[in-house]
């Protein structure tokens, strides 16, 4: 059997989020079929930067270096987010607001210390994650980084990243990145990036799918929609749910037979689109490489597991890999011959 990598090389890299854990109990299977990785925490703030003077890369360095010494890529995640940051980056010596120069020094600071550390390992940031609002009416999520510095923090961002690494790829990060409403608030940011000269490459669409939401025609005409701006895409955080939106049944021990022929109909279809969008789209990360473990496990529904990636508990290919492998462009020129 061909490999997730190996199938795809000429359309798009694969990736897998992982952790210092999953490098180890995952490792013959990243090995073999993905060529491109992500951690999973690792590289957040809280993680990175727990106290103002105070570095922890011990986890991260592992791996940078598992990436390196298996020839993976490196995808960074991520420098700017309103979540798993910690509170000393708001907070002023008497524990009140900091203010604007102070917030934005820090975030300089801590960019410039990580991308410059990670300079050789890391070809592709995600600079800035989930700044849109999901609320109706409101453009961008009122964040702390919002709040104190004002609506440039993103601008900055990526221009304090483009500084430390001036050869990295600069990307922005969302999810429900194919509703149409969101769709529009993204792209309405990123158009107004570009126009200020501010350095982004790309859009990171999370893909945090379920077999049901979103619908292809809406995920066609998100990609069509970031790719009008003239900048690189790709999938960062797939997974897909085998539960509705709704769903909140805990008694499964496993798929129903409707859940799995679902999932393979459905990745299928992605995998096929994506081919479609190969020139735009650069990479397929899923957010983890087995249903061992997922983050999907216990969230949003306490006591449910979940089984949403392309490998089984056991690590072994489900049905689902060989439907999307059936899309791969080695694949497809091998039948044509
Ligand atoms: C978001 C973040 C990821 C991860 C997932 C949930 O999508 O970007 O880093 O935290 O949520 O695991």
């Amino acid at each position: 059997m061909v490999t997730l990598a190996e199938g795809f090389k000429q359309d798009f890299l694969i990736g897998a989020a992982v952790n210092t854990r999953t490098i180890n109990t995952q490792r013959k299977l990243l090995k073999e079929h993905y060529n491109s990785l992500t951690a999973e925490n690792e590289m957040k703030f809280e993680r990175l930067h727990p106290t103002e003077h105070l570095y922890t890369f011990e986890e991260a360095d592992q791996i940078a270096a598992f990436a390196r010494e298996n020839g993976k890529k490196l995808r960074g995640h991520t420098l700017v987010w309103h979540n798993q940051t910690p509170d000393w980056v708001f907070e002023d010596a008497n524990g009140g607001a900091a203010d604007r120069e102070t917030v934005l020094a820090r975030m300089k600071s801590h960019i410039e210390e990580v991308v410059t550390r990670y300079r050789n390992d890391i070809y592709c940031w995600d600079v800035v994650n989930e700044a849109i609002s999901d609320e109706d009416g409101e453009w961008l999520r009122p964040s702390k980084w919002l709040q104190t510095i004002g609506e440039d923090f993103i601008a900055e961002a990526f221009r304090f990243a483009h500084q430390s690494s001036p050869e990295a790829l600069l990307f922005y990060n969302d999810y429900n990145e194919c509703h149409p409403v969101k769709r529009e608030k993204i792209y309405r940011l990123i158009k107004s990036l570009l126009d200020q000269g501010a350095p982004v490459h790309g859009i990171g669409l999370q893909a945090h799918w379920n077999i049901f939401d979103p619908s292809l025609n809406e995920i066609r005409d998100a990609i069509e929609r970031y790719a009008s701006l003239g900048l690189k895409l790709q999938i960062t955080e797939m997974d897909v749910s085998v539960f509705a939106f709704n769903d909140r049944r805990t008694d499964l021990t496993s798929p129903t037979l409707e859940m799995i022929r679902l999932q393979e109909e459905r990745y299928e279809q992605f995998f096929r689109l994506f081919c479609e969008y190969r020139d735009v789209l650069t990479a397929v990360t899923f957010w983890g490489a087995a249903d061992d473990y997922t983050w999907l496990d216990h969230f949003p529904v306490q006591g449910r597991k979940n089984w949403p990636l392309l490998f089984d508990t056991e690590q072994q290919p489900k049905g689902v890999l060989h439907k999307v492998l059936s899309q791969a462009g080695t694949v497809r020129e091998s039948e044509v011959k």
